[in-house]
């Protein structure tokens, strides 16, 4: 068989993992050839690839971004882009794709594979929302990368007096704000799952402040949303999904928090760096499994289906379930962070 791969959306730590488990388990065990398509649908769209093999994948278990670059390019976007990627498919004579993807990339393969098109997906993004999986690869290296920067954050705080508010990413789910902010001993924690009052942040540091507490860290995911009318919130452009650019509750969290308390507060975009770098341990061994289990699908032909982490299993689930809904942080998630979270005494 010839399988295509591609990586679409927002890059992920452990990207570099799952295409070198797919090549590996392809060229060892299967007698498959890998195809890798350019820049997430752009590949296929343009007819943009190259071949993968053992040598052209060596040594790149460590490294993050990915070595097939990626793009937010939507087929649907033209009316004639799902014939245009079909024709490359059969130009190329490619028998399957394998689309590591989250909710747009992985939307597209679906979409494709109810016109017939044989695509298995791999489910990804640092954010850890997708549906049809208990956990993506690159949250955990997200997570971490937040948790150091908390860490780090915290002392010059403390050193200073200052509140700090610190931006992570997080479009619809609050995963890395409240894993950071639990790993990093948040004050408080604001995601998009729940609108945020204003006060009750204010209230955080000033109870803080009366117990001689004179620093606080507020976690804000970038989604995170204040309670109608009671903040100004920027309009952003929008993607060809259709998604606005985040980013900016912080600083306007900082502008609002200083004018409010009289404290001093600074804000931190942590941004990109959350996605770059090297994947952790846990992430490449995630990465390697769903990689693994997703080229095992191809070769059964079990097309329309997506690898994904079951408890702590690998298994193949409906392609469908990974865009249906949303995985979102929900109140009982909440309850760990609630119980300490805003404590003067801490
Ligand atoms: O990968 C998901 C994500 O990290 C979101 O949290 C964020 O809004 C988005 O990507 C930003 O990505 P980019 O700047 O590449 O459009």
């Amino acid at each position: 068989m010839r399988i295509g791969v591609l990586t679409g959306g927002g890059d992920c730590p452990g990207l570099n993992a799952v295409i070198r488990a797919i090549v590996r388990t392809s060229s060892h065990d299967l007698g498959h050839e890998i195809v890798g398509f350019r820049d997430g649908w752009r590949g296929p769209l343009d007819g943009a690839s190259e071949a993968l093999t053992l040598d052209s994948t060596r040594g790149i278990l460590p490294r993050g971004g990915t070595i097939l670059g990626s793009s937010r390019t939507n087929p649907f976007r033209s009316d004639d882009g799902p014939e245009r990627v079909q024709r490359t498919l059969s130009e190329q004579q490619i028998d399957g794709l394998i689309v590591i993807g989250g909710e747009d990339t992985l939307g597209v393969a679906n979409r494709l594979s109810e016109r017939g098109v044989p695509v298995v997906g791999v489910p990804k993004t640092i954010d850890n929302d997708l549906g049809g999986t208990d956990m993506t690869f690159g949250f955990d290296t997200a997570v971490q990368v937040a948790t150091d920067a908390l860490d780090r954050l915290h002392t010059t705080a403390e050193s200073h007096n200052r509140t700090i508010v610190v931006e992570v990413m997080g479009r619809h789910a609050g995963w890395i704000a409240l894993h950071a902010g639990l790993a990093g001993g948040a004050d408080g924690i604001l995601i998009p799952e729940q609108p945020f009052g204003l006060e009750e942040v204010v209230e955080v540091v000033e109870r803080r402040h009366r117990h001689g507490r004179y620093f606080s860290l507020i976690v804000v995911a970038e989604g995170a949303v204040p309670r109608e009318g009671e903040m100004a919130t920027a309009g952003a452009d929008t993607d060809q999904f259709g998604h606005a650019r985040l980013g900016g509750i912080g600083l306007q969290l900082e502008r609002a928090l200083e004018q409010r308390t009289g404290y001093e507060t600074r804000a931190i975009v942590l941004g990109h760096l959350q996605r770059g770098g090297t994947p952790t341990a846990f992430d490449r061994v995630l990465a390697t499994r769903l990689g693994h289990a997703a080229v095992l699908g191809a070769d059964a032909g079990r097309w329309g289906t997506m690898s994904a982490l079951r408890s702590t299993h690998i298994e193949l689930v409906d392609l469908g379930e990974s865009v249906r809904e949303l995985r979102r942080v929900r109140p009982e998630d909440l309850e760990v962070a609630s119980a300490l979270l805003g404590r003067a005494e801490g």
